[in-house]
C-alpha cells in the first residue's frame, strides 16, 4: 500500500520556502507553520467519513452530512509536533489531542519514548499523527507503533518535510499508514538532518539551539 501524498498547493510551497530560509525569524517561522498546518489539514481531512443526520433548518427538515465516528484525535510528537496543532485545531476545534514524547539517542539515532498520553476509546477514532520532519523515520515509526497498541480506527501521518530514507523506513514498518507531506528532500546528513531541509524545526520554532 505505502501511500505518500505530496501536497503541492502553491500557498503551501511559498510558505515552506519562507520557512526554509535561515534568515526567517522565530516568530515568523511559528506563524508560517501554523498557516501551513491549516492548509495541509484541509488536504489530510479530505476523505474523512461523513454520515447523514436529520436536522431542521429554519425552513425545512433535511438530511445533512456530519462527520462520522468519535472525535478526531491529533497526536503531536513532542516537541516540534506542537507547531502543527494550532492550524489543525482551528480547522477541527473539537479534536482530541494526544502527545508522544521521544528523543533521539545521538549515537544510534534510535527513538526512545519518555511520554505517552492519548484520549480514551481510541477504537472509534481517526488519528492524525503530526511531526514537521520525517527524517530517519525512527521517531515516527516508534510513535505509530505505540499508537497502534490503542487500536485507533485509522492513522495518517502528517509532516512538512520528508526524506526518502525516512519514508522507506516508516513504510517498511507501517505500510498501512499514509504519509502527507509538502516536500520530499533528497538526502539526510550524517546526524540525521534533512538536506536542504530547514534545520532543526523545534529550535527554529522556539528559538533554542
Ligand atoms: N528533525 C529536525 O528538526 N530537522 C531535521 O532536519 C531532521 C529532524
Amino acid at each position: 500500500m505505502s501511500e505518500v501524498h505530496l501536497i503541492e498547493h502553491p500557498l503551501i510551497q511559498h510558505k515552506l520556502t519562507l520557512m526554509r530560509n535561515k534568515d526567517t525569524s522565530t516568530a515568523k517561522f511559528r506563524s508560517l507553520l501554523s498557516e501551513i498546518s491549516l492548509l495541509m489539514g484541509y488536504e489530510v481531512t479530505r476523505d474523512m467519513p461523513v454520515e447523514m443526520r436529520e436536522i431542521e433548518t429554519p425552513l425545512a427538515t433535511m438530511q445533512a452530512p456530519i462527520l462520522e465516528g468519535k472525535k478526531v484525535t491529533l497526536v503531536s510528537i513532542l516537541r516540534a509536533g506542537q507547531g502543527f496543532l494550532e492550524g489543525l485545531l482551528t480547522l477541527i476545534p473539537s479534536a482530541r489531542v494526544g502527545h508522544v514524547g521521544l528523543y533521539r539517542d545521538p549515537a544510534t539515532l534510535d527513538a526512545i519514548e519518555y511520554y505517552f498520553k492519548l484520549p480514551e476509546q481510541m477504537e472509534d477514532r481517526d488519528c492524525i499523527v503530526v511531526d514537521p520532519m520525517l527524517a530517519t523515520g525512527h521517531s515516527a515509526t516508534a510513535a505509530v507503533s505505540s499508537i497502534k497498541e490503542t487500536h485507533p480506527r485509522s492513522i495518517k501521518f502528517l509532516c512538512l518535510l520528508a526524506a526518502p530514507p525516512g519514508l522507506d523506513y516508516f513504510h517498511e514498518h507501517h505500510p498501512d499508514v499514509p504519509v502527507y507531506t509538502a516536500a520530499v528532500d533528497p538526502e539526510l546528513s550524517e546526524k540525521g538532518y534533512i538536506i536542504p531541509g530547514l534545520g532543526d524545526a523545534g529550535d527554529r520554532m522556539y528559538g533554542t539551539k
